[in-house]
């Protein structure tokens, strides 16, 4: 059986993104079948069409790092999963397609109460700031956070996610109306980034001692700036370097103020690593979700056929929140 797919034709611009016909893949051991309906759109897509990203070995190359949809074939050792079940997943890649397969650990419940363009929205960025803010940068209530980029779709939820457990966040955006945006996800401060000094912001908002924990996407100039504002023992969890990959650093100040300075990736980790992080964000963010309390921000929608489009409005850096395809 035959499925259509959005490909890569050649590394470049969106106009490389192409509908194709591919075979419908099939799930090996562990993993289940699902008909896709709708396809998460991360930065990461962008980077890899560009040619900078390549998927890693084993993973589908085609874009596309999560989705929601049914349940239509279910392989060997997989448990707990039945035809007929609506999850969101995250995948290394494939998602824009109208079927993928997806690793049983990877797949979670559509929270209740969310469509399933909502839920197409959660595993990338949920994921992601789960384990680089929680478990990384070790955030707990009463702390205070700086999140770059937050209206990113990694930066809406980390703002909505730190704000409902109880932590104090200061949130970068590049205008003043998205800094606005940033309060009114929960940041006590949006700064625009453009015309404000971080580093001085949060040290008024902190009586001078600075943020405990940084959500850095930038990188490059940031990261001393990081380092100036970071409180003593605060956390500083690089997860991109949109703004280079090399810095020019203070390490006095690192020992000074006891910091670490860390970061991650996800797509390359293992199944079981990521298994654990699903279980982490489900016991603690799935009740979060049906409550209302947090939800993902689609600010758009675009047929699967349209992901050239779907690109072109991430690249503007227009959006807050999240887009998704629909297929
Ligand atoms: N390590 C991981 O595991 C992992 C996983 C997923 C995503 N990521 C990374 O996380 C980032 C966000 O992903 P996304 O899918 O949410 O992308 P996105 O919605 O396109 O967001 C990119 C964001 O970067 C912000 N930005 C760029 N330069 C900035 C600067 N100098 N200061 C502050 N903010 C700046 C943009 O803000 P303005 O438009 O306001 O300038 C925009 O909000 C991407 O870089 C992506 O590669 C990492």
């Amino acid at each position: 059986m035959d499925m259509k797919v959005v490909e890569i034709a050649a590394p470049g611009g969106p106009e490389q993104l192409r509908v194709a016909v591919r075979p419908v893949p099939q799930p090996g051991p562990g993993e289940v079948l699902i008909q896709v309906a709708a396809a998460g759109v991360n930065r990461p897509d962008v980077v890899q069409r560009q040619g900078h990203y390549p998927p890693p070995a084993g993973a589908s190359d085609l874009p596309g790092l999560e989705v929601a949809g049914t349940i239509v074939a279910v392989a060997p050792g997989v448990s707990g999963l039945r035809v007929g079940d609506q999850v969101t997943a995250l995948l290394t890649g494939g998602g824009y397609a109208e079927y993928v397969t997806a690793a049983a650990p990877l797949c979670l419940p559509i929270p209740q109460g969310l469509s399933l363009v909502e839920a197409a929205a959660l595993p990338e960025t949920y994921f992601t700031v789960w384990t680089n803010v929680f478990e990384r940068g070790g955030c707990k209530a009463g702390d205070s956070v700086l999140v770059h980029g937050g209206t990113s779709g990694i930066g809406t939820t980390a703002i909505q996610l730190a704000t409902a457990l109880g932590a104090k966040v200061f949130a970068t955006a590049g205008s003043p109306e998205k800094a606005r945006m940033c309060e009114t996800l929960g940041a006590v401060r949006g700064i625009d980034y453009r015309t404000e000094d971080f580093v001085e912001v949060v040290k008024q908002g902190t009586e001078g001692r600075g943020v405990d924990v940084i959500l850095d996407m930038v990188a490059g100039s940031y990261v001393q700036r990081n380092i100036e504002a970071a409180a003593v023992e605060g956390r500083i969890v690089v997860i991109a370097v949109q703004g280079g990959a090399k810095a020019d650093i203070k390490v006095n100040l690192i020992m000074m103020k006891r910091l670490t300075l860390t970061g991650s990736t996800l797509r390359p980790r293992t199944v079981a690593q990521k298994g654990a992080i699903a279980e982490a964000v489900y016991q603690n963010v799935w009740p979060l979700l049906a409550s209302r309390r947090v939800k993902p921000i689609i600010h758009a929608t675009f047929a699967l056929a349209e992901a050239a489009e779907a690109h072109r409005l991430m690249e503007s850096s227009s959006h807050v929140g999240k887009i998704v395809l629909t297929v």
